[in-house]
């Protein structure tokens, strides 16, 4: 699977765990960074960049890792097409794929311990959206939504 990292100052140096853990398991990785955790940044500059990974179907999925996960949830959600899923467990982690088809995972580094963090990393990329004729519907009232920007 083609997915793309990236995490400000508060998600290093979880992102790099991640990003080894996946390289391991054979995926391909779209690395954003940061790959230094003293110089502060912004953790609207990751969800950007993910979220433009996914858009122009560069990566399959993407995940964003910041201090609490809240900041870079909201801004990646901002993005036309983007679902993040801001998770702190597992059943989350594989529900927001199976039910939501979310396309993004949001981590808090400062909030799960890293073996926890890579779980629910390992439950997201796992799991596949079901495609149930009643979270499509709900699907289609969400991208409704997304639509009225344009009314
Ligand atoms: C950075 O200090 C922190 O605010 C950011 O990583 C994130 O937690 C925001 O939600």
């Amino acid at each position: 699977m083609r997915i793309a990292i990236g995490a400000d100052h508060g998600g290093f140096p979880l992102n790099e765990r991640v990003i080894e853990e996946l390289r391991a398991a054979g995926h391909e990785i779209e690395d954003f960074g940061t790959h230094d955790g003293n110089v502060p940044d912004d953790y609207p500059d990751y969800a950007l960049a993910v979220g433009q990974a996914i858009q122009n179907g560069k990566v399959d999925i993407g995940i964003i890792i910041c201090g609490s996960g809240v900041g870079a949830n909201v801004a990646a959600n901002k993005l036309r097409g983007v679902r993040a899923a801001l998770c702190g467990d597992t059943y989350s982690a594989h529900q927001s794929r199976e039910h939501d088809d979310c396309n993004v995972l949001c981590l808090g580094a400062r909030v799960v311990g890293v073996e926890l963090a890579l779980e629910i990393v390992r439950a997201f990329v796992r799991a596949r959206f079901t495609g149930e004729e009643r979270h499509r519907r709900r699907l289609a009232k969400v991208n409704e939504i997304e639509m009225m920007d344009d009314e």
